[in-house]
């Protein structure tokens, strides 16, 4: 087999990472990938919106699956675009079709599919520019806090929540008057604050038949015990210690069944994975948002408990034969600390060397931000390092990853020292 991974994350190098270790192997390429993925593939140097190159490279290559990492390339329609070419339609895509992608590239959508499907998700309305008015005095029928988001795209950056009604009525101008976050905020979504706890559920479905992957918890702000602004995400831990059995009972029932049905009701193709960001409100879930691909530090922690050939599930996708595969997962515990560039999320320096990750021995440092320079692995991002640990318990791989931590550095190095504090 060989296969294309797409993207250039810490989550695309936890994939690789798992493919290169399957017998079913042939070659490996990752594009663009990073200095970590050149450990375990081949990078090639091509974007992952460059359809046409991505799809001359796997003709060429004799690629037979294609593994797409982000949300950008499949909500533009990557997937269509393999299926309505001659040389390309037979290679497998893992990630689904435009139509399928819109549960990610628009609230809207997700909230009606949702509602359709009677799946359950906070309370909500939607405004255009047009109907903004209407839109302040909906606020004013809320109490607070208020959450606000863009429909469309907006690099995890759309949702606002503020906690007043004067700062609620300003964003929701902000976003469809001023056009805040360009053309994702065209239309705006209102919702129901949900109070609770937050987790993520992941499944890999082949459109038929689905596996339920390992819950994971990330943490989402900057700073410790959850404080400032938001980041792609600095840590996660898998599995989620308060997602016991009878709640993932309800989960599946409740959300991921009718989910994957409502997909199948609405002819809507799906093929690859849905992350389901729940809350956890008393002892049930609402659905936060669906995302139609892997989390990312989620992937650092939910891909290494994943004891069966990923290849094999990955061909099984493709073939629509996911039911005969028996998805096996480890008992063991995984934790992932994020090091960052100082300064992230706003403005931070790039370039600066890493020193010490050939010390590393009781973690995997999987490269979120780097490449490679003059021979050393410099920094290429906000998220650098995503330092993953296995251990018998949380606490376990919580201290290793700490461990490993102190062994690297690299100019205005940060981390949290949190991750999991609020777990058990
Ligand atoms: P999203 O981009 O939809 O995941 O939203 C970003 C973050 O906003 C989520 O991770 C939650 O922490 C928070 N959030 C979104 N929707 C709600 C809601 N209805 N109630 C409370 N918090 C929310
Ligand atoms: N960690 C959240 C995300 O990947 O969207």
């Amino acid at each position: 087999m060989n296969i294309l991974i797409l993207g250039s994350g810490g989550r695309e190098h936890a994939l690789s990472w798992k493919v290169a270790q399957s017998p079913l192997l042939s070659n490996l390429y990752v594009a663009p990938g990073n200095a970590g993925t050149a450990h375990v593939g081949t990078n090639i140097d091509l974007s992952v919106s460059d359809f046409e190159g991505i799809a001359n490279f796997c003709t060429e290559n004799k690629v037979d699956i294609v593994v797409v990492g982000p949300e950008v390339p499949l909500v533009e329609g990557i997937h269509d675009f393999f299926d309505e070419n001659e040389k390309t339609k037979n290679i497998h895509v893992i990630g689904p079709k435009k139509m399928g992608a819109q549960l990610e590239g628009s609230k809207k959508f997700s909230k009606e599919f949702m509602q359709r499907h009677e799946i359950p998700t906070a309370k909500y309305q939607a405004f255009t520019p047009q109907t903004l008015s209407q839109g302040l005095e909906f606020l004013e029928t809320l109490s607070p806090p208020f959450v606000l988001k863009a429909d469309g795209l907006a690099a995890g950056k759309g949702v606002v929540i503020p906690t007043n009604l004067e700062e609620a009525k300003s964003e929701l101008t902000e976003m469809l008057a001023n056009s805040k976050f360009g053309a994702a905020s065209q239309e705006v979504v209102i919702e129901e604050f949900l109070d609770g706890i937050e987790l993520s559920v992941f499944i890999l479905t082949d459109g038929k038949s689905y596996k339920v992957l390992p819950t994971a918890k990330d943490y989402k702000r900057i700073g410790e015990g959850d404080k400032g602004l938001n980041t792609g995400g600095m840590g996660a831990v898998s599995p989620v210690p308060f997602a016991d059995t009878a709640f993932l009972q309800k989960v599946e029932e409740r959300i991921i069944a009718p989910s994957i049905e409502g997909l199948r009701k609405d002819n809507i193709e799906f093929v690859g994975f849905l992350f389901i960001g729940l809350m956890k409100v008393g002892n049930d879930p609402y659905v936060i948002e669906y995302n139609v691909r892997m989390g990312d530090p989620e992937t650092e922690v939910v891909i290494p408990r994943i004891d069966s050939d990923l290849v094999e599930v990955f061909q099984a996708v493709g073939n629509k034969s996911l039911d005969t595969i028996d998805l096996k997962v480890s008992d063991k515990s995984v934790c992932t600390v994020m090091a960052v560039s100082g300064g992230y999320p706003e403005s931070y320096e790039k370039s600066k060397e890493i020193i010490g990750l050939e010390t590393i021995t009781d973690s995997i440092p999987f490269h979120a931000g780097t490449t490679s320079k003059d021979g050393n692995i410099v920094t290429n991002g906000g998220r650098v390092i995503a330092m993953s640990s296995f251990g018998a318990t949380k606490k376990e791989a919580l201290e290793k990853s700490y461990a490993s931590l102190t062994k690297i550095k690299f100019d205005k190095m940060y981390y949290r020292t949190d991750i999991g504090f609020d777990l058990e």
